[in-house]
């Protein structure tokens, strides 16, 4: 199939619920749209990356009560959470879509008005059993319970019987339609396993959609019928075109939509792969090229999930390894569309051999002999022999394949291939030995030519992983004083022989420090270093015998002196006495006491845990402290007591 050259690409992320802060799923999807649409730019399209908050319905009038607040004061809290791990995560979106906001509400409606006045939306009654926690009705084949109810097949909730008059979206009208639609696109639902399913789905008969709720009132009401406000989905859903442009920008929906590609769970497959091309249809409005459905981060090998409570902090990771490391152990680790296990093992392993080893002790030693042996210029090179042909023609071949692998939104594998070549140039240096070389005057020329060789390698691969790792790509760039912008570099044009002899290199540093296995795992579990997303699960009561409780050492500890950790929010340094020893441990209380306040105080500590280095400090015991919403509460004594009581 001959594939005609777009000049634009535009990307959505889903937006995302705002009943709870965002954790590692959302990170993930997010990510790959920026891959995506960074290396666009970088190939020299005009991008558009949409990503934003979906804010109605009942879900977030439940989650706003249940906080005491309004639904949009909610809202209006959890964007500037996303708004803030999207900086940090240097996600380059080009506009964040709020669904309260006036210019969508008004684009739903005028959508709702026009397949209300052609026919494909009517009105009638609804009955059927709703989970409020996944916002959907329930498919009709899921039994009654003995005691008369369903339970959600996707969150184990108890599901509400709804009876009500409704608005309803023709949508068995489009069963055909998409079929065909599906036939002549058979690459618009990816991974294609997807695509069977949706297909076999659709074949078994679609029925019509209600797409209005009378019992919901945190919602776009319907235009003229204000009794009813419209589902959250189909809201939702209209997003990627109310978020180009549509009815308020022509020129803008002109130039982006249909959308290239639109990321999602799988979680959320059917309605993008079903509902959301049906509701185009109906509009006459052109369909989105490829719907992706990546597959899930699991804990613990359940999905991760604001509603189940098992999510991982994306904060911490981020406070301790930085964007690029998260962003590339994500998108590394599995393809899109399968799985993902998350353990703090395998990212640890990963940034260490390949971040820390494989790629910064790559640039580190190169950069090294340059200022050891040529004053910190790129070396004008001697004269170029088979290995040096063979590493530049590596990177031919993997700069072409690499780029048709992020053609075809297969990032893990791009990010393969651009390892394999780092550890070919890794080998080039190996078996030139350049150090050896240096020792030899009569070999300048030659060990000019190896180091010239080994930074236009490091050079070529930085273009290649700047999608996935844009800030060690700039500071590569600063590295080696090249000031190219991504924009400006056509990928048709990313050579090999970029740098100039002569220009002027700067000082290396590492770019990733390896990281201490047990000091990470003792971050991110402490359970109260957590911002805000702790873990909610109704665990499952496990014994354990008195035996294994007396082993526990806990006593009475007196504060001494507290100070903040510094560059930390959460973290105090404390000097406590035990009775028989004075101790230090660090605890993350910084946010619920100052240091003065605890000066003097006593609570519990365990006295016999392991001790482990929180922010390169040794800390000596822990105290034990109750956790509401991801503030430390400590228990005190309600009288003085000796340090170094017992306390069982
Ligand atoms: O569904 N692993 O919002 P949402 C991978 N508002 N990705 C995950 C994940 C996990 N464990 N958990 C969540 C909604 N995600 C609707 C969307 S779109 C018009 C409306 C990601 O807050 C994944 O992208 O529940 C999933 O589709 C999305 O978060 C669901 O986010
Ligand atoms: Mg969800």
């Amino acid at each position: 199939m001959e594939e005609k050259f777009k000049p634009t690409f535009y990307v959505t992320t889903p937006i995302y619920y705002v009943n709870d802060v965002p954790h590692i799923g959302h990170a993930y999807t997010t990510i790959i749209a920026d891959a995506l649409a960074r290396y666009q730019r970088l190939s020299g399209k005009k991008v558009y990356f949409l990503t934003g908050t979906d804010e109605h319905g009942q879900k977030i009038e439940k989650a706003a009560a249940e906080k005491g607040l309004k639904p949009k004061e909610l809202a209006d809290r959890v964007v500037v959470r996303f708004k803030e791990l999207w900086q940090k995560l240097n996600i380059s979106y080009d506009y964040f879509i709020r669904t309260t906001e006036e210019f969508h509400e008004r684009g739903v409606q005028k959508i709702f008005q026009q397949l209300l006045a052609k026919g494909d939306i009517y009105k009638g009654t609804y009955q059927g059993w709703y989970c409020v926690s996944e916002e959907n009705f329930l498919p009709e084949d899921v039994p009654l319970e003995a005691e008369g109810y369903k339970i959600c097949p996707d969150c184990g909730r108890k599901a509400l019987l709804l009876e009500e008059e409704s608005y309803f979206f023709r949508l068995s009208a489009y069963q055909q339609p998409l079929l065909d639609f599906y036939a002549a696109h058979p690459r618009f639902v990816r991974p294609q396993s997807r695509m069977n399913e949706v297909v076999s789905f659709v074949r078994q008969g679609l029925k019509d959609l209600s797409i209005t709720r009378t019992s919901v009132r945190w919602g776009i009401p319907v235009p003229g019928d204000p009794k009813h406000t419209i589902y959250v989905w189909f809201d939702a859903l209209h997003n990627y075109v109310t978020g180009a442009g549509y009815g308020w920008n022509q020129e803008l929906f002109q130039t982006f939509w249909p959308a290239d590609v639109h990321l999602i769970g799988k979680d959320i497959l059917r309605f993008h792969a079903i509902f959301w091309p049906a509701f185009l249809m109906a509009a006459g409005l052109p369909l989105p090229e490829t719907v992706f459905g990546h597959g899930w981060w699991l804990k613990d090998e359940t999905k991760m999930s604001k509603s189940r409570g098992n999510v991982l902090d994306p904060y911490l990771i981020l406070e301790k390894v930085g964007a690029d490391a998260l962003r590339y152990f994500l998108l590394r680790e599995v393809p899109i569309g399968l799985d993902g296990s998350f353990s703090h093992e395998g990212f640890v392993q990963r940034v260490n051999s390949d971040l820390a080893n494989d790629l910064g002790n790559l640039v580190q030693r190169t950069l090294t002999m340059a200022f050891n042996y040529f004053g910190g210029q790129v070396p004008r090179p001697g004269e170029e022999t088979g290995s040096d042909r063979e590493l530049a023609r590596s990177f031919f071949e993997t700069r072409d394949r690499v780029f048709s692998l992020y053609d075809d939104y297969a990032l893990s594998r791009a990010l393969e291939e651009i390892w394999v070549f780092l550890n070919v140039t890794n080998k080039y240096l190996a078996d030139n030995e350049p150090w050896k070389l240096a020792k030899k005057p009569e070999s300048r020329e030659r060990l000019a030519r190896i180091i010239y060789q080994a930074l236009c390698a490091i050079r070529g691969s930085s273009y290649l992983l700047y999608p996935v790792m844009p800030e060690t790509a700039e500071k590569i760039w600063t590295l080696l004083g090249e000031s190219c912008q991504p924009g400006e570099v056509l990928k048709s044009s990313l050579d090999f022989y970029g740098l100039a002899p002569g220009a002027r290199l700067h000082q290396p540093r590492a770019l990733f420090p390896r990281i201490d296995l047990a000091e990470f795992i003792g971050e991110m579990e402490k359970p109260w270093a957590r911002a805000e997303t702790a873990p909610k699960t109704e665990e499952k009561m496990e014994y354990i015998s008195y035996e294994e409780f007396k082993k526990m050492d806990l006593r009475v500890a007196k504060v001494l002196a507290a100070e903040r950790v510094p560059g930390t929010s959460k973290l105090l340094k404390l000097q406590i006495d035990l009775g028989s020893e004075k101790r230090q441990i660090i605890a993350g209380v910084a946010e619920t006491y100052s240091p003065e306040e605890l000066v003097g105080k006593e609570f519990i500590v365990i006295a016999n845990l392991q001790p482990a280095v929180i922010r390169g400090i040794e800390s000596q015991g822990m105290l034990l402290a109750a956790e509401v919403e991801g503030k430390a509460i400590i228990p005190f004594f309600d009288r003085e007591l000796p340090p170094g009581t017992k306390v069982k």
